[in-house]
């Protein structure tokens, strides 16, 4: 049953390795790539007032949260309309500025985030419309929500988001293209090559987990390390943020997601020979600029683990550690990168000893403020 670890020793190893068929259930139905259609038909009713919105306010919390970040790049570039991605917790108790014309995008794994829900209600009273993309079918969240498109990931049992987050990013992208075609800020050739790369994706991911075993590698020599960062730009910033909370999570190693280039402001203060710095490298629009990144921590000594695509050079001869992953549309881009991270962060931690699926002090869904 969906609910048996189906020979995975954890749940979450389980989850990562759904991916391929969860991002496949997240689209199904709804991406017909030979047609040339995206369909979302839990949002169709308020699709006008996605295309009239000047504004859309994403609110979430953990994992969610950085869904929504990618969110921002994905509605911004595709669709041009301004994102502004908020923890609910924070959004809720400083009297933002709602205007009747937003739309807020509430994202939730459980459904039942008392935040996010709170948030929710709060925008739903100043006149905003309320779109929901939540996992769990007929949750809190999603009765709240004027209209919403489930992730149809599946029961997610490992405390530890994993495949929840690939659905949440699967289905931003699609309203992204959606929105896109529909205000005409994407030309056809494009919104038609982009659908196509995504119906690529679940066989990417399959792909991608390939890398297990050099990521069990990789873990073996970073086990015992007190602290890690992750940097990345654009689409891959996101990324190094929830690549840094996984390995928070289970392994409880502290670690840090930054913007490749505020490294410099302060965290570049912490690089030693012990330290590992994750890099997410996959760019192409500022490939160089993360090769210079990447050099800075060298200059310092510290250990280079690059996630990287398949047949880079420059960033191999600079890395101590090389993950390659398949080739794809920069914007799709965190649905593949995500993946060794995610790998990476449980190795560790079942290296460590951890409590992988209920790492400690943590909850699955956090039901009170
Ligand atoms: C908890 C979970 C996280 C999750 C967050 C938001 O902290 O441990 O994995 O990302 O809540 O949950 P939601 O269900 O709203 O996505």
């Amino acid at each position: 049953s969906a609910l048996e670890k189906e020979g995975f020793d954890h749940f979450m190893l389980k989850e990562i390795y759904e991916q391929p068929r969860s991002i496949r259930d997240s689209m199904r139905g709804r991406l017909k790539a030979r047609e040339g259609i995206v369909l979302l038909g839990g949002i169709i009713d308020y699709q006008q007032k996605l295309v009239n919105a000047k504004r859309i306010i994403i609110i979430a919390c953990g994992t969610s949260w950085h869904a929504g970040l990618v969110g921002e790049y994905l509605f911004e570039e595709l669709a041009r309309i301004p994102v502004e991605v908020e923890y609910a917790s924070e959004f809720r108790y400083r009297n933002p500025v709602i205007y009747e014309d937003d739309v807020v995008i509430a994202i939730s794994q459980s459904g039942e985030t008392a935040d996010t829900l709170a948030a929710i209600e709060l925008a739903k009273s100043k006149g905003a419309t309320i779109i929901g993309v939540c996992n769990v079918v007929g949750s809190s969240i999603a009765r709240a929500t004027h209209a919403g498109s489930y992730t149809h990931a599946g029961p997610e049992i490992g405390v530890a988001s994993t495949k929840a987050f690939t659905a949440q990013v699967t289905l931003l992208t699609l309203m992204a293209l959606m929105l896109a075609d529909s205000k005409g800020t994407i030309s056809k050739s494009r919104f038609n090559q982009l659908l196509h790369e995504l119906d690529d994706i679940p066989g990417k991911v399959e792909e991608t987990l390939k890398v297990n075993d050099k990521i069990i590698e990789i873990a073996t020599v970073f086990k015992d390390v007190r602290n890690a960062l992750y940097l990345g730009r654009g689409y891959n910033f996101p990324v190094a943020m929830e690549g840094a909370l996984k390995l928070k999570e289970i392994s409880y190693i502290h670690a840090e997601g930054y913007p490749a280039a505020e490294m410099k402001h302060g965290p570049i203060a912490l690089i030693d020979e012990e330290m590992p710095v994750v890099v997410v490298a996959t760019n192409k629009g500022t490939y160089e600029k993360v090769v210079s990144n990447i050099q800075e921590v060298k200059a310092r000594k510290g250990k280079i683990i690059a996630i990287v695509t398949e047949g880079d050079e420059t960033v191999k001869a600079l890395a101590d550690h090389i993950i390659e992953v398949p080739e794809t549309e920069e914007m799709l881009v965190p649905l593949i990168a995500t993946i060794p991270l995610q790998l990476l962060s449980y190795h560790i931690a079942v290296m460590r000893g951890c409590n992988v699926d209920q790492p400690r002090n943590l909850a699955k869904s956090v039901t009170v403020e």
